[in-house]
């Protein structure tokens, strides 16, 4: 059984100039102990589903889905009482700036033993879980780290003791929103490395949301490619870097330095991720798709699986294939 189901997700805001649908039809499924990477540019939709799902969003946005189930349990009815102790404990989120999710007027050890509650725990108990819980995330002298305000501490280092407090409640599922950006090269691939052991050590489901292709080729299991609030690729990360079938998942691989498949310039993907309220009711990439036909003018396509391969579900009527590729290459 899958741990999390969402089916047809969208979210709206009011805005000015009229309703804006900043996420439209997402599905997704993770199972226990998986690692699923949800990639796509800025404005994609990436944050919005998971704040969704974490009952996070503002009060004004509207939040429709025919799924949302996490464990078996539908998040959609239950009270927000249960939902509390659901998300942040068995559904834990860690964010992009460390900093800003810390308290600054409070000590890491405090703030770990809040993050602990009491789980039947007496102070010198939640004290020790404390330290061993920064230990876990490779935060040397853990004990003497206890007395340490944020401001103390480095941006990799706070973002261990944000992995440490998300880890306090024992989630089944960890989702990391850009977890590395604000960090330097170096200490995003301890970060990564860290991520990816305490996923399989503790078979903790894990999503990471990222806009950089290249991250989640070496790590994750399966990805999801979102554009424009839209799903349109979904598969085997292995599956998707040697033969991506959506357009603009083949151009996002292309666009990695290390590939560009032979060719000497490096591909860019040419226009722009369309606005908040210019996007087609057709194809929404089709006014960037070198392979854009008629049908992708006029008709949204479904997200569905690929004719001939299952495993992939792809958002396109034209999926690209290693045929196709490699005579366009041949040209
Ligand atoms: N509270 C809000 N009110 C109105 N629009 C919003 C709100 N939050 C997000 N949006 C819009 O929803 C769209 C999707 O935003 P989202 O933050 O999910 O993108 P993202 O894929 O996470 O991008 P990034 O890589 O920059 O983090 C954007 O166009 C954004 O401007
Ligand atoms: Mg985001």
């Amino acid at each position: 059984m899958a741990l999390l189901e969402i089916e047809d997700l969208s979210v709206t805001f009011p805005t000015s100039s009229g309703p804006f649908r900043a996420v439209e039809g997402v599905d997704l499924a993770v199972d226990q102990g998986e690692f699923l990477g949800v990639v796509g540019e800025s404005g994609s939709g990436k944050s919005v589903t998971m704040l969704a799902l974490m009952g996070l969003l503002p009060p004004q946005a509207t939040i429709e889905a025919k799924r949302l189930v996490f464990e078996g349990r539908d998040l959609r009815k239950i009270s927000s009482h249960d939902r509390r102790r659901i998300v942040g404990r068995e559904i834990a989120m860690i964010f992009q700036e460390p900093m800003s999710s810390l308290n600054p007027c409070f000590t890491v050890g405090f703030q770990i033993r809040e993050a602990l509650g009491k789980q039947g725990l007496d102070r010198a108990a939640r004290r020790r879980r404390a330290v061993e819980l920064l230990d876990e995330v490779g935060i040397p002298a853990p004990e003497e780290r206890l007395s340490a305000f944020p401001h103390q501490l480095s941006g990799g280092m706070s973002q261990r003791v944000m992995i440490a407090m998300m880890l306090a409640g024992g989630p089944r599922l960890l989702v990391a929103d850009e977890p590395t950006t604000a960090l330097d090269v170096t200490i995003q691939a301890q970060i990564l490395d860290l991520l990816r052991r305490l996923q399989r050590d503790k078979g903790m489901a894990l999503i990471l949301i990222t806009h950089d292709m290249a991250v989640v080729a070496e790590t994750a299991e399966r990805v999801l490619v979102m554009y424009a609030g839209q799903p349109v690729e979904e598969q085997a990360a292995r599956g998707l870097f040697a033969r991506p079938r959506h357009p603009y998942a083949e151009a996002l691989l292309e666009a990695l330095p290390e590939r560009g498949f032979g060719k000497r310039r490096l591909p860019t993907i040419p226009g722009v991720v369309p606005g908040a309220l210019d996007r087609p009711k057709s194809c929404v990439f089709h006014p960037r798709c070198r392979y854009a036909q008629d049908d992708c003018r006029t008709v949204r396509p479904p997200f569905a699986p690929l004719h001939g391969d299952p495993n992939v579900r792809v958002r396109c009527f034209h999926p690209r294939n290693e045929d196709a590729r490699v005579a366009e290459e041949a040209r």
